[in-house]
C-alpha cells in the first residue's frame, strides 16, 4: 500500500464491507445465514479487494431484533456456528489481509440475557434490578408508563412486569435498556471488548453509540423531536447525552492497549456534525458513520454541503471521514435514488417515507454506481453494506406474512421496516434460492425477488460494465493510487451541477481527479486519463448525467 495509506492506523482509510450473517451465505442449508457460508465466501471479498469485514452481531440471541438482541455477548449464536468457528474465521480473513470488525450492542441486552432474568427474579429496589432501568409507573395505581419516550420501533419505551414495575426499553420490549451508570455494566462490556480483542479481532462497530447515557431523571420529552437544531442549547434526555464521552473514554484505553492498537466505529445519529465530530476527538472513538451523507438526496448542492461540513467537522478533531450509503436498517441506495430527489425529505432513508413515489430504477443503479465512485474517491474510509457490489435493490415488495422485522408488528402494520434491505444474497443466477443455500435446503429466512437471477454474483463476475467489476475496479485503484484514502481534497470548478474535486498528493502528484455530473446533459471534462468511470462516456467523451469519472489530469 502507498504512502500515507501505510502503517497501523488502517482504520483511516479502510473500505469495510458489511456482512449481515443472516443473510450472505447460508452454508448448512437452514435457510440462514452462517459462519461457514462467510468463511466460503472469503475468496469473493479479497477478489473485491475490501481492506476489513464488519459482521452484524453473531452472538447468541433470541432473534427478536435479528441478533442485536443479545443472551451472551462472549459467544456464538448456534444457527450461525461455533466459537471454534469464529477463531477459523479470524484467522483466515487474516491470512486473506482482511481485518475484522465485529458489533458490540452495549445499549440494550436482550430479555433473556442472564443479567435480565436475575433482575425479573428479584425485587423491585434489589441490586439485580439496578442493572437496568425500572421503575414504578404513573397513575393512581402505577398502571402508566413512567414518561412520555417512545420506542424506536413504534409504541412506548416502557413495559410492565408482573410485579408491576415498568422497564425501559429504546427498541422491542426484548431489548432492555441497561443502566450505564452502574460500574458493574462498564466493568461486563470491558470484559466482553477483551474478550474479543484477545481472539485477534480488529475493532468494534457500537451500537446505538449515542443512546447508552441519559438523563436519568428520565423527564418527559414533551414532544422535544430528535435531531435538535444545530444551535439547540438544550440537551435531548435519552440521546447523545454528554456524558456517554466518557465511556468511550474508557473504551478507547483499552483499545490502545492492543498493539496494533483495536479501532472502533460509531453508529451515531446526532444529525449535527460537530456533536458527531465530538465522539471522534483523539482519546474516544476512531471513526463514526457519517449518515448525513447516507441521507443526501442526490442533488449537487447538497451533495456538497454534506461533504464540505463533513470534512471540516472531521478535520477540526483530526479524525477521518467514514463514508457509507447503505446498512441493514436503511432503505438500499438504487432504490432510493430512483425516486424524484426533489421530493426527499431531511432524514427519509426508510422505504416507507418514499415507497409511493414512482420508481426508475435503471437511474437508481446508475446514480448508485456513480455515487458509488464519488464515495470511494472522498477522504477517508467508507463502507460498502453487502450486496451494494452486486447493485441490488430494496425488496419492496415482501408479502406481510413473510416480514420479520419487530418495526411491523410494533407500528400496528403500518410500517414494513428494514426486511427489504436484509433478503438473502444471490449468489448464482441458476439454483434454488440463487445460491444462497445449497440446492434443496429449506427456504432462505426472506423471500428474494424472482427476478434477481442477472443480479447474481456470477453473472456479474468478470462481465465488463457489471457493477462488480466496476467496485472491484475501484478498490483496486484505491490501493494503487497514492492521492485516495486519507487526506484533504480541494473542488474545482465545475458549475452548479457537478461536483469535481482533486485530491492533492505533494509535490510532483500527477493530479488524480473525480468528476460527478449531477446535472440532466452531458460535461465537458478536463484533458486527462480515463481511470475509470461508472458509465459509458458520450461518443465526443463527455460525461453524461449521472456518472462520475475519475481521471488523471
Ligand atoms: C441499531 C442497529 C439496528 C438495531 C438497533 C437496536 O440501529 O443497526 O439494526 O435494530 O440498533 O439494536
Ligand atoms: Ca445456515
Amino acid at each position: 500500500m502507498n504512502g500515507r495509506n501505510a502503517g497501523d492506523d488502517w482504520w483511516r482509510h479502510a473500505v469495510v464491507y458489511q456482512i449481515y450473517p443472516r443473510s450472505f451465505a447460508d452454508a448448512n442449508g437452514d435457510g440462514i445465514g452462517d459462519i461457514a457460508g462467510i468463511r466460503g465466501k472469503l475468496p469473493h471479498l479479497a477478489a473485491l479487494g475490501v481492506d476489513a469485514i464488519w459482521i452484524s452481531p453473531w452472538y447468541p440471541s433470541p432473534m427478536a431484533d435479528a441478533g442485536y438482541d443479545v443472551s451472551d455477548y462472549r459467544d456464538i449464536e448456534p444457527l450461525f456456528g461455533t466459537l471454534a468457528e469464529a477463531d477459523a474465521l479470524i484467522a483466515e480473513a487474516h491470512a486473506a489481509g482482511i481485518k475484522m470488525i465485529i458489533d458490540i450492542v452495549p445499549n440494550h441486552t436482550s430479555d433473556q440475557h442472564a443479567l435480565f432474568q436475575a433482575a425479573l427474579a428479584a425485587a423491585p429496589g434489589s441490586p439485580e434490578r439496578e442493572l437496568y432501568v425500572f421503575r414504578e409507573g404513573r397513575g393512581s395505581d402505577g398502571e402508566l408508563p413512567p414518561n412520555d419516550w417512545q420506542s424506536n420501533f413504534g409504541g412506548p419505551a416502557w413495559t410492565r412486569v408482573p410485579d408491576g414495575q415498568w422497564y425501559l426499553h429504546l427498541f422491542a420490549p426484548a431489548q432492555p435498556d441497561v443502566n450505564w451508570r452502574h460500574p458493574a455494566i462498564r466493568v461486563e462490556f470491558e470484559q466482553t471488548l477483551r474478550f474479543w480483542f484477545d481472539r485477534g479481532i480488529d475493532g468494534f462497530r457500537i451500537d446505538v453509540a449515542h443512546g447508552l447515557e441519559k438523563n436519568w431523571e428520565l423527564p418527559d420529552l414533551n414532544g422535544l423531536a430528535f435531531p435538535l437544531a444545530e444551535d439547540a442549547e438544550h440537551e435531548h434526555p435519552h440521546w447523545d447525552q454528554p456524558a456517554v464521552h466518557e465511556i468511550f473514554r474508557e473504551w478507547r484505553a483499552i483499545a490502545d492497549e492492543y498493539s496494533p492498537a483495536r479501532a472502533f466505529c460509531g453508529e451515531i445519529w446526532v444529525g449535527r456534525p460537530q456533536r458527531l465530530a465530538a465522539y471522534l476527538r483523539s482519546d474516544e472513538l476512531h471513526t463514526a458513520f457519517n449518515f448525513d451523507f447516507l441521507m443526501a438526496p442526490w442533488l449537487p448542492g447538497q451533495l456538497r454541503s454534506v461533504i464540505d461540513a463533513t470534512i471540516a467537522s472531521h478535520a477540526a478533531v483530526g479524525a477521518p471521514p467514514t463514508w457509507v450509503l447503505g446498512n441493514h436498517d436503511v432503505c438500499r441506495p438504487v432504490s432510493r435514488y430512483a425516486r424524484d430527489q426533489r421530493l426527499l425529505k431531511p432524514m427519509d432513508r426508510h422505504l416507507m417515507d418514499f415507497q409511493d413515489l414512482p420508481a426508475d430504477f435503471d437511474l437508481g443503479r446508475r446514480r448508485v454506481r456513480a455515487a458509488a465512485l464519488l464515495m470511494l474517491a472522498l477522504p477517508g474510509g467508507a463502507y460498502v453494506y453487502q450486496g451494494e457490489e452486486l447493485g441490488l435493490p430494496e425488496a419492496e415488495h415482501i408479502p406481510a406474512e413473510a416480514l420479520q422485522d419487530p418495526t411491523w408488528v410494533q407500528s400496528g402494520g403500518t410500517d414494513k421496516g428494514r426486511d427489504g434491505c436484509r433478503v438473502p444474497l444471490p449468489w448464482t443466477s441458476a439454483g434454488d434460492s440463487f445460491g444462497f443455500s445449497p440446492d434443496g435446503a429449506a427456504a432462505p429466512w426472506l423471500p428474494q425477488p424472482e427476478d434477481w437471477a442477472p443480479l447474481a454474483a456470477d453473472a456479474q463476475d468478470g462481465v465488463a460494465g457489471s457493477t462488480l467489476e466496476l467496485y472491484k475496479a475501484a478498490l483496486k485503484l484505491r490501493r494503487e493510487l497514492g492521492e485516495l484514502g486519507d487526506g484533504t481534497l480541494e473542488w474545482l470548478d465545475a458549475g452548479a451541477d457537478a461536483l469535481a474535486f482533486t485530491r492533492p498528493a505533494g509535490a510532483g502528484s500527477a493530479g488524480f481527479q473525480c468528476w460527478t455530473n449531477l446535472g440532466s446533459g452531458p460535461l465537458a471534462l478536463p484533458a486527462g486519463e480515463v481511470l475509470l468511470a461508472s458509465g459509458e462516456l458520450t461518443e465526443d467523451g463527455l460525461l453524461p448525467s449521472d456518472t462520475t469519472v475519475w481521471l488523471r489530469g
